[in-house]
């Protein structure tokens, strides 16, 4: 069986990503349609040798769609996801727009791919940040329990889409040759300040919220305990942008119920699925953007036992957020779709 696959925000980080796995991933297609805003329409884009036109996002171009990724934003999604639904597709949505709705599975394969089952015609790709954590801490939480979790962020600019990229770019040129510039972008486009992003570290990713926390760092409060079906976990984030171009880094600290073995907990990680272990201080072995930047898993190393308390764990969790993070997440999600709960 072959499907017919919309990627809706074709022209952005993400969305380009999508394009390039499933054609890397030969995902079943017999159509692609690929949209984006009215800005894109008539864009070429090359998918298996051939050129297809880029076309804007309207409810009559999901017909016949049998699988949409969105990545074009909350509002798009908000706006079109339900159309496509409506014309009988699975939306595989990488927005903020319908995580914490009760009725839409909210889905990283390695910890809770069974969750898909139990969809209503949108499916929920998590944030960036929180997918690459929690494929991190399932085996640790299968093991010793999870308690608390303490998280800060090093965040790439990709994460915040195609414009960030270029405002890194040009930003970083112009302090080389000492020319002035106005930032743009960054932090956020819909907040009123914004920052210069190189050279430096920005501790706000989204708006905040009432309780002084951003959004970003809400989404992983909120997101880890639907993923994990486990409001108990205390989960508290700091999220910063760095001038970084792609791959997320967290430190994590986490509390577990048993003591924790850190031998044990290297071998578990091992053993994980989506997960690849680089920790040998003696050999400068740990996980780097740079590193992890274009690949698809999950990074993990300076694997520690906190100083003070026998259940207390520090780590160091990488992974490229456009893949792990985004697309290939999504591309994971229809993967099992098709496989496990369509035929
Ligand atoms: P476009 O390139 O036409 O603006 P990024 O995350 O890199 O910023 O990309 C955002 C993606 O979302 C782009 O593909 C962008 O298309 C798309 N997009 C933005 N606004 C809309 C909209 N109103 N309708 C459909 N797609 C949109």
């Amino acid at each position: 069986q072959t499907y017919h696959v919309a990627v809706v925000g074709a022209t952005g980080a993400v969305g380009q990503q999508m394009v390039k796995l499933l054609e890397e991933r030969q995902f079943p297609i017999h159509k692609l349609t690929l949209l984006a805003s009215r800005r894109s329409a008539g864009k070429q884009v090359s998918f298996k040798g051939e050129q297809i036109t880029v076309q804007e996002t309207t409810p009559d171009a999901f017909e016949e769609v049998d699988i949409a990724l969105f990545s074009a934003g909350g509002s798009v999604s908000k706006q079109f996801a339900k159309e496509a639904v409506k014309r009988g597709a699975l939306v595989i949505d990488n927005t903020n727009a319908f995580r914490m709705e009760p009725d839409v599975p909210l889905v990283v394969p390695e910890v809770n791919m069974g969750d898909i089952a139990k969809h209503q015609g949108i499916i929920s790709n998590p944030n960036c940040s929180t997918i690459q954590m929690v494929v991190a801490l399932k085996p640790i939480k299968d093991k010793y329990g999870l308690k608390r979790i303490i998280v800060s962020t090093y965040q790439a600019v990709s994460g915040a889409g195609n414009v960030a990229l270029e405002e890194l770019k040009e930003q970083s040129a112009k302090v080389l040759n000492g020319e002035a510039f106005t930032p743009e972008v960054l932090p956020v486009a819909k907040d009123k300040k914004k920052f210069q992003i190189a050279f430096n570290a920005i501790p706000q990713i989204d708006l905040f919220q009432e309780n002084d926390y951003t959004l970003e760092e809400m989404k992983m409060v909120r997101e880890t305990k639907k993923i994990m079906h486990d409001d108990t976990i205390e989960v508290v984030a700091t999220c910063v942008r760095i001038p970084v171009f792609t791959g997320h880094s967290e430190s994590v600290y986490v509390e577990t119920e048993q003591e924790v073995n850190v031998e044990e907990v290297r071998q578990l990680l091992r053993e994980a699925p989506g997960v690849i272990v680089e920790d040998n201080p003696a050999e400068q072995e740990y996980p780097l953007a740079t590193r992890a930047a274009g690949r698809p898993e999950v990074f993990v190393g300076r694997i520690r036992r906190d100083l003070d308390r026998p259940n207390g764990l520090h780590m160091w969790v990488v992974s490229d957020n456009l893949l792990k993070g985004a697309a290939y997440n999504s591309i994971q999600i229809a993967e099992a779709y098709i496989s496990k709960f369509k035929s």
